[in-house]
């Protein structure tokens, strides 16, 4: 297939992300601005950095400037809880922790029970609701600063809908339908949240920026038509890549096929077999061939899980692209090798998911940010 597609909703085929770049109106996130990220937190970048598993950017270099010249900005992400999280879901936490951490800001997590009630037909209200609680304790394990940190529900933090009110105002049908694609089928309530979900980009007067998956941008494209004439920032994003599921490159991991995903809270020893059991290789069809012919790391997903985010050696992650290619490698050993390195994650994780159970109260209600939150009135050019 060389045709592909991206929304909020479904990711199909090979993704060109080049071309994602034009058509969504997007910059490359150049050496040049990485560079200055190593630079002005004085560190080493994290690999889905240096590997550019984020690739893509609005108006990032103007987050930097307003880093430099002491304006700040702040951090917001978000999880649609319709069920588990995989590994997929939570590589955009990862790097919003890490910005976090060394930028020292502000960080609001959104999760959105209502729109996952409103698009998914099979879920209830308690269904949504009790996967939000269960993807905040995947969340707080990642280890992000419950002071700096306000994460909430869109059902429990109704001054949300406050917020949405003059922002529903600003977009039209037409424009939300050109973005979304909606029809004369579509729930009214699907039809709002757009505005929903742009809320937290005013949560304070300083730049706003999201770390995602390229998927959520349409949203951000909308909110940046919008944003200045509320007094407010057009929000800046950083976009990821998306991990592939275990059976191909195609498309994404996605949690409506839960044999293409490894989920966070999967028993390990089960993790293991599933990757055993269905993960396509770029191996050939013999081991003779193999030997002669060598693989192609560029067709497999081991080596694309390992290159994301599970090989952090970027001597040892080359070692294994030359000895893959000359066939000195078998499939096995390196799934083998992947399997390790996933389960050791997942017993980390899951030890830290435990812990997080104590921390749900401080990240939704008690925490600095989080009471800050709650109590704040609504900013000026939204009381409308
Ligand atoms: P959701 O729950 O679909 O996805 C949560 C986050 O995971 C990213 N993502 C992936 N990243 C890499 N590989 C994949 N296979 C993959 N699948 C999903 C998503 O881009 C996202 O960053 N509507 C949103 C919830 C939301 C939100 C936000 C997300 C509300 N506000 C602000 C990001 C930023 C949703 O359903 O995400």
């Amino acid at each position: 297939m060389d045709e592909f597609k991206v929304t909020p909703w479904d990711v199909e085929g090979l993704v060109d992300y080049n071309k994602l770049i034009e058509e969504f109106g997007t910059s490359p996130l150049t050496d040049e601005l990485l560079e200055k990220t190593a630079q002005l937190t004085k560190s080493e970048l994290p690999l889905y950095f240096r590997r550019r598993f984020f690739f893509s950017h609005r108006d990032y270099d103007k987050v930097l400037q307003d880093y430099e010249s002491g304006k700040g900005f702040f951090l917001y992400t978000g999880r649609g809880p319709s069920g588990p999280m995989h590994i997929g879901h939570i590589i955009p936490f990862f790097a919003t922790k890490w910005l976090q951490e060394k930028f020292k800001v502000n960080l609001y997590i959104q999760i959105t029970d209502d729109e996952k009630f409103l698009f998914k037909d099979k879920l209830t209200f308690e269904d949504t609701r009790y996967w939000a609680y269960q993807n905040i304790l995947d969340i707080i394990a990642v280890g992000f600063d419950p002071d700096r940190t306000f994460i909430f529900q869109d059902s429990e933090f109704t001054q949300i809908y406050e917020m949405a009110i003059p922002i529903a105002k600003k977009i039209n049908f037409s424009m939300a339908r050109a973005v979304f694609g909606f029809t004369e089928q579509s729930k009214i309530g699907m039809i709002f949240y757009p505005a929903i979900q742009a809320a937290p980009t005013f949560f304070e007067k300083k730049r706003c920026l999201i770390p995602a998956a390229i998927d959520q941008d349409p949203y951000w494209r909308l909110q940046r038509d919008f944003a200045e004439s509320l007094g407010y920032y057009k929000t800046a994003a950083l976009h990821s890549k998306f991990v592939p599921g275990l059976m191909g490159l195609e498309g994404k991991m996605s949690a409506s096929k839960p044999e293409t995903a490894v989920y966070l809270t999967d028993d390990p020893e089960e993790a293991g077999k599933k990757i055993w059991k269905y993960t396509l290789t770029g191996g050939q069809p013999t081991l003779k061939e193999q030997r002669e012919k060598g693989g192609n790391p560029e067709k497999c997903v081991v080596f694309k899980w390992l290159e994301i985010f599970f090989e952090e050696d970027d001597k040892k992650l080359m070692e294994r692209y030359h000895a893959c290619k000359a066939g000195e490698l078998t499939c096995g050993e390196c799934k083998r090798y992947l399997i390790k390195k996933v389960q050791e994650f997942l017993i980390d994780h899951q030890k830290k998911r435990k812990e997080a159970e104590k921390q749900v109260e401080k990240f939704k209600y008690t925490g600095e940010l989080a009471r800050e939150q709650w109590e704040r009135s609504i900013p000026e050019p939204l009381k409308g």
